[in-house]
């Protein structure tokens, strides 16, 4: 089973950007934990601060993978062509956020994503990426 993450804007910068919002961790320490938890899945990790590349890898992946787990990160609030994109592929995309989006600022309330997405998982800070993995595992079996 092939699951492709993808990363949008400034989540690079996990374990230095606010960590009060998003932890300690980099998402690089994260992901190699991830890979322990599921050596039966390869997993393959992209991140972009770009909007175009992010299309791009939703492309490159979205006709043979089994899953894309995505956080979009503020792209998630503007972005008409992302969604377009998961419209127009065929892998199951789950949206997922490591803070809780609709605890925090109004605009972060409204995502034009979550119609194309299978499911949205918010809030669960890192671990929000391990469950999306569990469930394309789980719907996958
Ligand atoms: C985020 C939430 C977004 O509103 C924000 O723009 C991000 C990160 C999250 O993972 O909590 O960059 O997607």
């Amino acid at each position: 089973m092939k699951i492709q993450i993808i990363n949008g804007p400034n989540l690079n910068l996990l374990g230095k950007r606010e960590p009060e919002t998003y932890g300690k961790q980099s998402f690089e320490e994260y992901f190699s934990q991830l890979k322990s938890r599921f050596p039966d899945i390869e997993l393959h990790y992209y991140q972009s601060n770009v909007e175009g590349e992010i299309i791009n890898k939703l492309h490159e992946v979205g006709f043979s993978f089994d899953g894309i787990i995505l956080n979009a990160g503020a792209y998630t609030h503007t972005s008409v062509a992302i969604h377009d994109a998961i419209a127009a592929i065929k892998t199951r995309v789950v949206e997922v956020h490591i803070s809780n989006v609709y605890a925090r600022e109004e605009f972060r309330h409204k995502s034009l994503i979550t119609s194309k997405c299978v499911g949205l998982i918010t809030g669960f800070g890192m671990e929000s990426y391990a469950m999306g993995i569990q469930y394309v595992q789980n719907s996958n079996s």
